[in-house]
């Protein structure tokens, strides 16, 4: 088999079976098909300009090259590990079809400057993808924001209720999270932006190549500088599967808060049945499995991240063959949280607050206590006197096992004579709520403006 391979001369027997098995990519790399044509086609056309093909050389090339796609299309190709990988299959179609003429494609590139095209523009693609996903799941969160105004909800640090929030405002946070992720791959594609083709295997070519037609025709912003760097350059990669790994992240967060409110204990949630999953022998449970494995997938995306550190640690410049391991990590990691966006926004949008069971229990846990340490504040006592006083009536409370609107006027007066009345206008979850006021807190007005705001920034 060594005629089919695209080292045959300097070889004279073929490769072991089990070393092709080995090597091979096409189980994996065949995803690449679409992309690997098209920067072929400019390639090619390329050559036609500056002499290396004829033009009219280049167009069939271009044309033979569409076909192939359309047979890959339909499931047409029989992929082969003996042709190890999708660049040779495609080039092997192209010589089928075209004769000698398919064998001047490669001329002025090798499989090094290609790879790494191919993979640029399949990330620059998936990038784009995941921008419009995370957009939609923004929308469901500022959807439930404007649904869910004015209702309130106990914030928490430590799990443990600490302020009050508006429920618009908690869905705002996930909004912002998710605008840092979108900011974060839109970073991430300047770089992967940068035409690799065109440095030939490592030293760039003799041949006068014409990169600057390249970078036009395939949408590069610039052309990579050094050859040396660019064949072997992965960092892109391991920025993208970063850019995963903290949607990822974020997606988890979420997925957990959402388990632990949806639990009877909380009972925060109304998750919908359809994300949802029932027991084989318990015949009450509803699980909340999409989740749960959101959550769970996480670990793969990280994972993916380490692997690609781990492969690109210790390689010399420039390429060496470790860098065929790349495509499963990030394909991987696209995939995973591709999949956990897209089941996340449909279940934002389905999931309801359970309201009269969050407003039942709102009062509980001294949600106001730090509004009413600053009402003493603002009436001139000491930061660290007016928290020990406040941390005194708590505890006053729950000796007498009642809330701090409960407690006599007497209870505040020695803090702020005289002011044991008006002290009631900071006190329970509504007051303290009303109390708010600095940029970016849960103030209704700037929730309300920041609805407002996000609604028209998502929409369209
Ligand atoms: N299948 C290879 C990869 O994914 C393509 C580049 C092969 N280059 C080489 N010199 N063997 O990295």
């Amino acid at each position: 088999m060594s005629g089919q391979k695209t080292w045959g001369g300097r070889f004279t027997g073929g490769t072991d079976r089990q070393v092709e098995a080995f090597t091979e990519s096409i189980s994996f790399d065949r995803r690449l098909y679409r992309h690997d044509i098209l920067a072929s086609q400019a390639h090619a056309r390329m050559l036609g300009e500056v002499g290396l093909l004829t033009p009219a050389e280049a167009e069939r090339v271009a044309a033979a090259l569409d076909e192939i796609g359309a047979e890959i299309d339909a499931g047409k190709m029989t992929f082969s590990i003996s042709l190890e990988d999708i660049h040779t299959h495609i080039e092997r179609g192209l010589i089928d079809r075209l004769g000698d003429l398919g064998r001047k494609l490669h001329t002025g590139r090798s499989r090094n400057d290609q790879v790494v095209t191919d993979l640029k523009l399949w990330v620059r693609d998936a990038i784009d993808d995941l921008d419009g996903l995370l957009l939609d799941l923004q929308r469901a969160f500022v959807e439930s924001a404007d649904r869910e105004q004015g209702v309130v909800i106990p914030g928490y640090t430590h799990l443990q209720r600490a302020q009050p929030v508006l429920a618009a405002h908690y869905f705002l946070a996930y909004v912002e999270k998710l605008q840092r992720d979108r900011d974060r791959l839109a970073d991430c594609r300047k770089r992967v932006n940068v035409l690799p083709l065109g440095a030939a295997a490592l030293a760039g070519t003799s041949l006068p190549i014409d990169r600057e037609s390249v970078r036009q025709k395939l949408g590069f912003e610039s052309i990579a500088r050094n050859s040396l760097d660019v064949s072997s350059d992965r960092d892109f990669a391991l920025e993208f599967v970063f850019c995963l790994s903290l949607i990822a992240t974020h997606l988890s967060g979420w997925a957990e808060e959402w388990v632990i409110w949806s639990t009877t204990e909380f009972n925060f949630l109304d998750l919908p049945d359809a994300f949802c999953t029932g027991s084989s022998i318990m015949p009450h449970k509803k699980n909340p499995d999409v989740l749960e494995l959101t959550r769970g997938k996480s670990g793969r995306v990280i994972g993916a991240l380490q692997h690609l550190f781990v492969l690109v640690k210790g390689l010399p410049l420039a390429y060496n063959r470790d860098l065929q391991e790349d495509k499963h990590a990030i394909f991987d990691a696209f995939d995973t949280v591709a999949g956990c966006l897209s089941v996340a926004a449909p279940l934002v949008r389905q999931t309801k607050l359970r309201r009269e069971s969050i407003a039942s229990r709102i009062e509980d846990g001294f949600l106001d206590s730090t509004t009413l340490m600053e009402w003493f504040i603002a009436r001139e006592l000491p930061m660290r006197t007016a928290h020990e006083l406040v941390g005194k009536l708590v505890r006053e409370c729950e000796q007498r096992k009642c809330r701090l609107v409960e407690l006599p006027d007497e209870a505040f007066e020695a803090a702020s004579p005289g002011g044991g009345a008006d002290v009631r206008a900071v006190l329970g979850v509504a007051n303290a709520i009303a109390a708010f006021r600095s940029y970016g807190s849960t103030a209704p007005a700037e929730v309300e403006r920041q609805v407002r705001e996000w609604g028209e920034r998502v929409s369209g």
